[in-house]
């Protein structure tokens, strides 16, 4: 090692990281190579979420009309990043009719600076909203205001999807709710723009109606209430979509619209020109540095993540490979080991990283607090990397106040100032789900990897829990369980469980913001991080703990 570099890791106190893999190991190489099919599925998945049925394609293209992706492409600065959300929404479910969920949502750059971009897929059923678009819809709002980023809205949707207006019309987070958030973030300051590249119909109509600014391209987009086919059955009046809320009509008659575009790339420029107009948030400063490859190859990352809950993995070789130099200034490293607390940088940018390293007990939930206290004092962005089984339980536990202590790191966690990254880079069950900054917890971003596994507790426990509490039952009336029923009890729970626990359930159902390969890892949380930053850090705040 150079003599500079060692005197300035004395000087701070920075470790850097010693793989204790052997890499060309056998067994490492045969994990290795099962991961690399994981990814393999798990790329073939994700392109499978893009495809479109080719004569809705063909019909679009007809009609002058771009797909959702290259709109968004062309929207964004050139050659800069779009980091997409959840595009495993509604995975598994309407039939396969609802790639994406219909809705296309992300961050990317246009002059500059972060925008959020909220865009309908018309091709998959018009750009109509399930429970999971409106979900998908509404967590990229919660985005937005979460980190101070103007909405884009490229809107282009036939509203509700009218065989499930029960699901999605009348709740506190249904349809209605976009709606209100814009009207929320539009006083808080934060720009919305609407782009209005087809249809806007009933209650969609509010997007470009309730936004800052708003486009429409002429003879393509149409704004109104109700269209043709209702006006005629309420009223009898017979017109035309153009005549009744085209763009001729809301840019110089109704006042609905605010820019007359001539075709989808005018309308896309005159959004960017809109983005230019507003004024660029100061962004909170961190102490960052000249950015690093770790010591080691991220893509190493293959052979040590395991593909089931039950093997261990070493948080030090997960770290070692996600920070820049493998450099770690590690917190109490000798107290507590299950859960590791220390400082490092990714891609230049400070973090204070929680990993757990085994189950959680009363001292780990102390460290914990205490290190996130020093990260809020500090403006140090934290990162959770969950690998965790939960609290320890049992009498010892339980009487030494684990439920106090988890208490203290749930309320840190929670009233944490800093932005906090979440990713799953193992198993997510019980309250460690919670402590570890779940998706209840808020944290600015939620990622997976795909072996990753979300549960309340692993399928066998929750098998063996419902066995005993069906033969405490049958005991009382005198009666016993054989040891073929108990297994016939058991089946279908570790059946419903192993499906469920899957990243691509958790992904469908929007627990998280997206599924990502470990290899981009420190790609996507380098860009959540500087998104972040558009809000400024403010003084700590604490609330009680138990003590
Ligand atoms: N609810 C349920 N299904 C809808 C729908 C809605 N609101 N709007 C469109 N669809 C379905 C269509 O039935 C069709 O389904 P299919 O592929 O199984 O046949 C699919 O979405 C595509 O619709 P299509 O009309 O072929 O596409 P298009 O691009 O020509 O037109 C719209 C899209 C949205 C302009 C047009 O479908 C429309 O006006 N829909 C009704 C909008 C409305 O009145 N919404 C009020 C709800 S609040």
């Amino acid at each position: 090692m150079l003599k500079w570099l060692k005197r300035i890791k004395e000087l701070y106190n920075l470790e850097s990281l010693v793989t204790r893999l052997l890499v060309k190991d056998p067994e490492f190489l045969q994990r290795t190579a099962s991961y690399r099919e994981l990814i393999a599925d798990f790329r073939r998945k994700l392109s499978e979420q893009s495809v479109r049925e080719s004569h809705l394609l063909e019909r679009h293209l007809s009609r002058g009309r771009l797909p959702v992706r290259e709109r968004i492409d062309r929207l964004l600065d050139v050659g800069t990043p779009f980091l997409e959300w959840s595009v495993f929404a509604a995975y598994g479910k309407y039939h396969g009719q609802f790639p994406n969920a219909g809705i296309v949502t992300g961050v990317g750059y246009i002059h500059g600076r972060e925008v959020v971009v909220i865009a309908n897929d018309s091709l998959v059923k018009g750009g109509t909203y399930v429970a999971e678009t409106i979900k998908k819809h509404l967590r990229a709002q919660e985005i937005a205001m979460q980190n101070n980023l103007p909405c884009i809205y490229l809107v282009d949707s036939g509203g509700i999807f009218l065989r499930e207006q029960s699901k999605v019309f009348a709740d506190r987070d249904d349809f209605g709710r976009i709606f209100f958030n814009m009207a929320r973030m539009s006083a808080q300051g934060i720009p919305q723009i609407a782009i209005v590249m087809g249809s806007c119909t009933a209650g969609g109509a509010y997007i470009p109606a309730m936004s800052d600014e708003t486009v429409i391209i002429r003879e393509q987009g149409t704004i109104f209430l109700g269209g043709p086919p209702l006006v005629q059955a309420a009223t009898g009046e017979k017109i035309s979509a153009e005549e009744l809320g085209g763009g001729e009509v809301h840019t110089s008659v109704s006042g609905v619209a605010d820019h007359l575009a001539r075709d989808e790339e005018h309308a896309l420029q005159l959004g960017r020109s809109i983005v230019a107009t507003l004024p660029k948030p100061e962004k909170q400063v961190l102490n960052t540095e000249v950015p690093a490859d770790p010591l080691y190859p991220i893509e190493e990352l293959y052979g040590i993540l395991g593909q089931s809950p039950r093997e261990a993995v070493d948080a030090y070789e997960v770290i070692a490979r996600l920070v820049d130099r493998s450099e770690w200034h590690e917190f109490k490293k000798k107290y507590a080991q299950t859960l590791l607390t220390g400082f490092a940088h990714i891609m230049g940018y400070p973090v204070g990283i929680i990993a757990n390293n085994g189950i959680l007990y009363s001292e780990s939930a102390l460290k914990a607090t205490h290190f996130i206290e020093l990260c809020n004092f500090r403006k140090i962005p934290l990162l959770f990397l969950q690998n965790v089984s939960g609290f320890m339980v049992g009498k010892k536990y339980e009487h030494g106040g684990i439920a106090r202590d988890g208490a203290k790191m749930v309320h840190a966690v929670a009233n944490a100032v800093v932005p906090r990254f979440t990713l799953v880079y193992g198993g997510s069950y019980g309250a460690g789900n919670y402590a570890m900054s779940g998706r209840a917890f808020d944290p600015n971003f939620m990622f997976m990897y795909p072996n990753a596994r979300v549960a309340v507790m692993g399928g066998e426990q929750a098998a063996t829990v419902l066995a005993v509490v069906k033969q405490e039952q049958l005991q009382k009336e005198g009666k016993e369980l054989t040891n073929q029923e108990m297994n016939n009890l058991k089946e279908p729970v570790l059946k419903k469980y192993e499906l469920e626990s899957s990243a691509y359930f958790a992904s469908s159902e929007l627990w998280d913001d997206g599924i990502i390969d470990p290899a981009d890892t420190r790609k996507v949380l380098a860009m959540a991080i500087e998104t972040s930053l558009n809000k400024t850090i403010p003084e700590p705040r604490a609330g009680i703990y138990r003590m």
